[in-house]
């Protein structure tokens, strides 16, 4: 059974009960099913792959990446967006073909870039005119082609948390979308000899539950298009449309299917195309949280439990914001459970704390647990796959957990839990 279940009081995941994984491998450990990454793999293909020829999928690698989600992805059939040297790295020690792979980031280093032309990555997805005119210099000296899109931003804006929304005027990525700046990056791609220039990238914001921001960006790209077309007589080959399907954290959120940005976003690139007289481009997505959020939990002990009466009660746990930063970043919310007492009523409000010193090392407010929660209880924060382990620090010098992945009721380490010894394995004496 993949998902959550509860058998007599206690909670399983993907077939593995919770408690038992807590005891054979500690806390705090990441649990990631590799069953429910593989169902959303599955879904990529009926929504959109399979549905919609000229099309292509790339998993954003910064929500979660070691070399066994490589391998997953591989066996998929995905390809791979990755924004460092260091994430293009782990992606080739991965298998993935570099072929299937789209390079990001606002400030990719000359070093960076020399990799992914030595690489030969599929796609380099261009940041900024400065950004061109370095690759440029590069690709002429190595003597090597490479395919290139341009980032630019959609001009809109999108309802999330203003930390992970991207697709504004003002952001930090990505081409502003003014038709002179384009145009101008369009013509020193095109009077380049080695760089050859595929299309267009947006990306427009993280976690969305409503698919209004996709279609005004595919909106405003296809206006550009015509204009370019007009003005340049240029078509583009390819349109990127970027990651940001949401997921549930917490009963409130109400995620939607994939097909229900895909099918909108299919749509809205068909009339308008069509529309302008435009020839349909090969579509890709970039899907991120979307692929693993929901397939991660986190296991903690419990230790420390503060009352602090007619004020509020603090639940402290074995982990915390080195493990999980996003509710202090971001004022993230999560569903958590303790798994050993799923059949006793939650009518106790506390307060999740984490063990750094640090006042916002919290990692859930307000969470109702069983009345008789106690130390060395394990508690199981839910949807936790996305951008908590990718995201992971030292902070407090504490050591990184294990990752520990499902498959078919199966349990095995992915990665292994850091120890002090790691902790100063880089110091120089
Ligand atoms: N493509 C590009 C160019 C992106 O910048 C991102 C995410 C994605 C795809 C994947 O987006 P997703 O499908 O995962 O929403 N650390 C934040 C999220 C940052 C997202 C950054 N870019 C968090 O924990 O919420």
């Amino acid at each position: 059974m993949i998902g959550n279940q509860v058998v007599e009081g206690q909670l399983y995941f993907d077939g593995c009960k919770l408690e038992e994984l807590a005891k054979k491998y500690g806390t705090p450990l990441y649990v990631v099913s590799e069953d429910i990454i593989r169902d959303k793999c599955a879904e990529v293909k009926t929504s959109f792959l399979n549905k919609y020829p000229n099309t292509m999928a790339f998993y954003a690698s910064k929500a979660f990446l070691t070399i066994s989600m490589c391998k997953i992805i591989k066996e998929e059939g995905l390809g791979m967006d990755v924004v460092s040297g260091g994430e293009l790295y782990v992606a080739i020690k991965g298998g993935i073909n570099p072929d299937n792979i789209m390079f990001h980031g606002n400030n990719k280093t000359i070093e960076e870039l020399k990799m992914a032309v030595t690489y030969n990555v599929g796609r380099i997805v261009v940041d900024s005119v400065d950004e061109l005119l370095v690759l440029k210099e590069i690709t002429e000296e190595m003597k090597k082609e490479i395919n290139i899109l341009f980032r630019i931003t959609p001009n809109i804006k999108c309802n999330t948390h203003t930390y992970i929304s991207t697709g504004q005027k003002d952001s930090k990525f990505g081409i502003p979308l003014i038709e002179e700046i384009i145009k101008e990056a369009i013509n020193i791609a095109m009077n380049s000899k080695y760089i050859n220039f595929k299309g267009i990238h947006f990306h427009v914001g993280s976690q969305l539950f409503d698919n209004s921001s996709h279609i005004n960006a595919v909106k405003n790209t296809a206006d550009l298009i015509k204009n370019i077309k007009e003005s340049m007589d240029i078509e583009i080959e390819e349109l990127n449309v970027g990651g940001g399907f949401g997921i549930k954290y917490i009963e409130e959120d109400d995620p939607k299917p994939l097909s229900y940005f895909i099918d909108a976003i299919m749509k809205t690139i068909y009339e308008k195309f069509n529309e302008y007289n435009l020839k349909i481009p090969r579509v890709f997505i970039e899907p991120g949280r979307w692929m693993v959020g929901e397939a991660g939990v986190t296991l903690y002990t419990i230790g420390t439990i503060k009352e602090i009466p007619e004020v509020r009660t603090y639940v402290s746990v074995d982990g915390g914001l080195p493990d999980n930063p996003r509710t202090a970043l971001y004022t993230a919310k999560y569903s958590a459970y303790v798994p050993s007492k799923m059949n006793e009523e939650r009518d106790k409000v506390v307060t999740i704390a984490g063990k750094c010193c640090e006042s916002r090392d919290i990692i859930i407010w307000d969470l109702k647990v069983p009345y008789s929660i106690e130390r060395g209880d394990i508690l199981a924060v839910m949807s936790t796959g996305a951008y908590n382990y990718s995201m992971a620090s030292n902070y407090n010098k504490i050591a990184k957990p294990a990752v520990v992945m499902l498959r078919n009721g199966k349990d095995r380490v992915v990665v292994r839990r850091e120890t002090y010894k790691d902790l100063i394995a880089l110091d120089v004496v």
